[in-house]
């Protein structure tokens, strides 16, 4: 099992402080809850962690979710300072226009926290993906050669938009910085922009992606940071192949791909770099990409299940702000225990889970929109019941399903 702390931004502590008041306040629980955020403020008579700790996340390899009994449980620590900056964007010089090239993260940045714990999918995926990274890196820290066991750091996540490919993609990143905290001091994120890299057909095209490139070596030499690469949208450099055929000035295009191709083909043997890519159209992506791709993980539309936790992360995060008049309600595991029997304690949670029902079929992102659109559309007072709120959401549900389908006809 481990524990994440996150130090709080100004706290002067060591880490061994924070490592045993923690585990001395873990010892005194029964249970811990997984995967469900703490706030060191909500330790009350717990002064260091009050004053030190923003937040705690627990997690099992084995299990998502629920409960776990303290006694017995061996702990591992991950405490970390979150970098407060945003992203910078990097720029070039291309012809008279300054283009933005990418996007660069310091890692653990705030810009991504909760990114992986607010993500839901069913079976392990989630698991399955940090795994394959902290393998990755363990193959290249022992020198395995490459031409005998072929890995590729290359990671493809595909799917319908709005399923969570780009926010996986960063809190993959950032999760593996903060577990591999003995091997990197930190990581740095770069997102591509491919729209600036592709879209636009500059001569200079090539040129660019070698400058870019040029800078992420720079950044590789420090063998004590992770160095990530998103190239979202991916299917842009198949786009780029298709539009060469179709005659319109190709060498630009095709010699862009190219370049970003050998480039990414030379950068990856440094054994400190993730390569992330994502695509909507899996179809559509350019065969010599999905060829590199060691994980191609397909993400879908949420299950049931893992939309009543999405809900639930919602309703949870309003009555938090004060949207919402703190009332009970049960995460899944809490209800499967139940056996989902209606009595006046689980009766908003089953409405929850009759709503999670309906709204199968629509992403992630649609689901994550539905509790404001509740509240916009449906209600009229500030500080509202749970049971009120659910009504609106239903509302605004079976509108979302509505709209969803007369798009479909057209
Ligand atoms: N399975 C999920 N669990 C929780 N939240 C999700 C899930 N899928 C999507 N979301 C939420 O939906 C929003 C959009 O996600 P994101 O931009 O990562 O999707 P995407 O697949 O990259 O979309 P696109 O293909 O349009 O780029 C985010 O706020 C994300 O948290
Ligand atoms: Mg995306």
């Amino acid at each position: 099992m481990s524990t994440s702390q996150q130090f709080d931004c100004f706290s002067t502590l060591s880490k061994e402080i924070i490592e045993e008041t923690i585990n001395a306040e873990f010892k005194s629980l029964n249970e811990i809850c997984l995967d469900t955020i703490l706030y060191g403020k909500d330790f009350v008579n717990n002064i260091v962690l009050q004053n030190h700790v923003q937040s705690i996340i627990c997690s099992s390899n084995y299990i998502e979710k629920g409960k776990i009994k303290a006694e017995g449980a061996i702990f591992r620590y991950y405490i970390y300072r979150l970098v407060q900056e945003g992203a910078a964007t990097e720029t070039m010089r291309c012809d008279s226009d300054e283009l933005p090239v990418a996007s660069h993260w310091l890692l653990p940045a705030q810009d991504f926290h909760y990114m992986w714990e607010n993500l839901y999918y069913d079976c392990d995926i989630k698991n399955n993906l940090l795994r394959f990274v902290e393998t990755t890196m363990l193959f290249s820290d022992l020198a395995v050669n490459s031409n005998i066991i072929s890995w590729n750091k290359v990671v493809l996540l595909h799917g319908p938009p709005g399923t969570g490919k780009t926010s996986m993609c960063k809190a993959l990143a950032q999760k593996a910085v903060i577990r591999m905290r003995d091997r990197f001091t930190h990581g740095e994120f770069i997102e591509i922009n491919s729209h600036s890299l592709f879209s636009k057909w500059f001569s200079e095209s090539g040129k660019l992606v070698m400058k870019l490139f040029d800078e992420i070596k720079n950044l590789v030499q420090n063998e004590r940071a992770l160095v990530c690469i998103l190239i979202d949208e991916v299917e842009s450099l198949a786009h780029a192949r298709k539009s060469c055929n179709n005659g319109t000035e190709p060498s630009d295009s095709i010699r862009v791909v190219n370049a970003l191709l050998t480039q990414l083909d030379q950068i990856k043997r440094f054994p400190n770099v993730l390569i992330l890519t994502t695509s909507n159209m899996t179809e559509a992506i350019d065969l010599a990409f999905i060829d590199r791709a060691d994980i191609k993980q397909y993400l879908g539309y949420p299950s049931e299940v893992a939309i009543y936790n999405i809900y639930y992360s919602c309703l949870k995060e309003l009555m938090k702000s004060g949207i919402l008049k703190h009332e009970e309600i049960f995460d899944i595991s809490q209800l499967k225990l139940f056996g989902y029997t209606e009595d006046s304690n689980t009766k908003n949670s089953l409405k929850l889970l009759e709503l999670s029902r309906i709204s199968e079929g629509l992403t992630g992102r649609t689901l994550r929109k539905i509790p404001f659109l509740a509240h916009a559309l449906h209600l009229s007072t500030n500080k509202t019941t749970l049971s009120k709120f659910l009504k609106a959401m239903h509302l605004a549900i079976l509108k979302q399903v509505q709209q969803e389908g007369e798009l479909q006809q057209i």
